[in-house]
């Protein structure tokens, strides 16, 4: 298949191309650049030995985006589109909510529009467990949630979970386009080749990319962001998920697109199909210490600090809905994660240098 990744070049994206191109599909990706990288790309290139055809644009641009999609012989004919560009950054979106409102909805809105213009009807969207708000229970179901604005709690989710509602507008509008809607839990880790992982500019917001950053000497300290959660440890519990792993979930989302597939489930709209990608285990902070000190071989310097606000006590997915479905299950455990992180913070101290 002819696939176009929008926001490719991020760290998701990049471990996405390469399975995809691992798996003979043919990559096109489209990245405006702000918060990724172009070497990461040719990293991609590198490990799969194939070409990603790449072209730096902003998706608020529809016009250009519109010419790239397709040219005027329909040669460029994509079969689906994988809509992964975006701001992500909560505690970001809480200061620049305008910013993250025009930015999120606006390149899909953009996306979904020159889709129609070129009757791609088949797309999967990068969601996040930041949808589900305050869960009734754990583990969380795929129904916990109707994108229901009001129980999440930064603008970031909020921007996620309104592209859902819109993608099952449109679903609605247009019989025969299909989604595929992916709520990620935690990702973490990065390649086996020490290649391509994650690179946050500045201070890491999460916790993965902190500690690597301390296990390498360029930090001094982690800050556990709260010890009175109601947890095993009091640290705040997360399913995290390897994104190798993640970028198979989307290879095996692809299923969703043949003719012939039905879905196991009832889902709330027709043609609008709902995944958690995560391993359906919980994780707590001190956990994930633990197993990064044996990747590293050293201990890691912690303190505790008050609790994040908005952050949650335990949040884990249920996974069978993307088993049954997809035949999708997560193969790496978190020893795997914390290698393959250190790996890649050793292996790029200073992040991907063009
Ligand atoms: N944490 C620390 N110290 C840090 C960073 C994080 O103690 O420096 C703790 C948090 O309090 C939390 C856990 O580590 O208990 C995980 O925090 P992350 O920031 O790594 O991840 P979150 O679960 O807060 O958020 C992530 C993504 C969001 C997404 C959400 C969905 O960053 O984009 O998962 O659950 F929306």
């Amino acid at each position: 298949m002819k696939i176009l990744v929008l926001g490719g070049a991020g760290y998701i994206g990049t471990h996405t191309m390469v399975e995809l191109l691992n798996k003979n599909h043919e990559v096109v990706c489209i990245d405006n650049l702000s918060n990724s990288s172009l070497e990461a790309v040719r990293r991609v290139e590198k490990i799969t030995g194939k070409t990603v055809s790449f072209y730096k644009l902003d998706l608020l641009d529809r016009e250009k985006f519109s010419n790239i999609f397709c040219d005027e012989n329909k040669k460029n004919k994509i079969d689906v589109v994988i809509m992964m560009a975006g701001f992500k950054a909560v505690g970001e979106s809480v200061d620049k909510p305008l910013e993250y409102y025009e930015n999120n909805l606006l390149s899909l809105i953009n996306t979904l529009y020159v889709m129609k213009k070129y009757d791609c009807n088949n797309i999967i969207f990068s969601s996040s467990a930041t949808v589900y708000g305050r869960p009734k229970s754990t583990p969380i179901y795929e129904n916990f949630n109707s994108s229901d604005i009001t129980n999440v709690s930064n603008p970031y989710g909020r921007t996620k979970a309104i592209i859902e509602r819109i993608i099952m507008d449109y679903a609605i509008s247009n019989e025969n386009f299909k989604a595929v809607i992916l709520r990620y839990f935690n990702p973490v880790g990065a390649h086996e080749s020490g290649l391509i992982g994650e690179d946050p500019k500045g201070i890491p917001n999460n916790l993965m990319p902190f500690i690597s950053q301390v296990a390498v000497g360029k930090r001094d300290t982690l800050h556990i962001f709260g010890n009175d959660y109601d947890t095993k440890d009091g640290t705040g519990v997360r399913d995290y998920i390897h994104v190798v792993d993640l970028a198979v979930g989307h290879v095996k989302a692809l299923k969703v697109f043949d003719k012939n597939f039905v879905s196991k489930y009832e889902n709330e709209i027709k043609n609008v199909y709902v995944y958690n990608l995560g391993t359906g285990n919980g994780y707590s902070v001190l956990d994930i210490v633990k197993a990064y000190e044996k990747a590293c071989g050293h201990k890691i310097n912690y303190d505790f600090k008050d609790r994040r606000k908005g952050d949650l006590d335990t949040v884990f997915c249920d996974k069978e809905k993307a088993y049954i479905d997809l035949g999708f299950e997560a193969k790496y455990n978190i020893d795997d994660m914390c290698t393959s992180s250190y790996n890649f913070q050793k292996n790029n101290p200073m992040g991907y240098i063009e």
